[in-house]
């Protein structure tokens, strides 16, 4: 029996289209190159909120220009409608300028997907900003067709955006169930003298990848899977930020500080979940899930 082939089913194979790879490649290696690590960078993906910001800012849009349309189908005062059609077209440039740093730092079957989101939104975009147009010169019926046109491939670029998020968990955080998956109290990890010097190693704990760093008798242990992506930490760089010994992600240079795993840089919104350690008398470490 031949099943039909939903939405779902089509952005799953966008996901597995390699017709768009050229020009997403150079997309994203140029908004990387563009913008460096650093405040502005960091602000775009929501460091400081502790989530991403885009999805936010893409809600205020999406809802003013829904709104335009029920004032449209209401009759109601063309006025109202121009002033939300121009507010979602605001707010539209900082959603994109998020929505870009975000997706330059994906893997690639979610670049794929982001891609199309993106070329939808854009003209949506165009199509709004005619609308604007059309209704400032008077022409209100014409103006009105093409919102309603911005709707509906509007409507195709959230639905994509939703798959992005929930479907491929792009923003999402990957490290959060880590902590759950140890039971409460002191876990034996490893002996002490089993740890090289000032080089990061991954220790099993149960089910659990550490990350694990010696520092003379101080040991340092955080979730070895990063939160933006689950890029393994162990293999990261140790840089010092401020004062403070972090590591940095091998795959998108997420960075974390080690005493207590709280983001330095993006594109990781979430801490890396930390472990409080101790040493017992036979020089074995033992580890226990933090509480920050
Ligand atoms: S997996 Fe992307 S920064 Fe770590």
């Amino acid at each position: 029996m031949r099943r039909f082939a939903g939405p779902v089913a089509l952005a799953d194979r966008l996901e597995k289209s390699k017709a768009m790879d050229k020009p997403v490649r150079v997309l994203a290696k140029a908004v990387r190159q563009r913008l460096r690590p650093g405040r502005l960078r960091d602000l775009l993906h929501g460091v400081p909120l502790g989530e991403p910001v885009h999805p936010p800012l893409a809600t205020v849009s999406l809802g003013c220009w829904l709104s335009t349309a029920v004032l449209d189908l209401a009759g109601a005062d063309p006025r109202a409608a121009r002033l939300l059609l121009a507010t979602g077209l605001v707010n539209a440039l900082p959603t994109a300028a998020a929505g870009l740093t975000d997706w330059s730092s994906l893997h690639r079957e979610q670049q794929r997907v982001g891609f199309v989101h993106m070329l939808s939104n854009l003209t949506a975009l165009g199509l709004f900003s005619a609308s604007l147009v059309a209704r400032v010169r008077g022409s209100e019926r014409p103006g009105r067709a093409l919102s309603y046109a911005g709707l509906a491939v509007g409507g195709l670029g959230a639905y994509l955006g939703g798959h992005l998020a929930y479907r491929q968990a792009a923003g999402a955080n990957h490290a959060p169930q880590v902590t759950h998956l140890v039971p409460l109290g002191w876990h034996d990890l490893c002996l002490l003298r089993d740890l090289p010097e000032g080089r990061p190693v991954a220790r099993r704990l149960g089910y659990i990848q550490l990350f694990v760093l010696r520092r003379g008798e101080n040991v340092s242990v955080l979730a070895d899977r990063c939160p933006h992506l689950a890029g393994p930490l162990h293999q990261g760089r140790l840089v010092m930020e401020n004062g403070d010994p972090c590591v940095v992600c091998p795959w998108h240079g997420s960075t974390f500080r080690l005493i207590d795993g709280s983001v330095k840089h993006g594109p990781a919104t979430a801490p890396a979940p930390m472990f409080e350690t101790r040493l017992r008398r036979d020089g074995t470490i033992q580890v226990r899930p933090g509480l920050t």
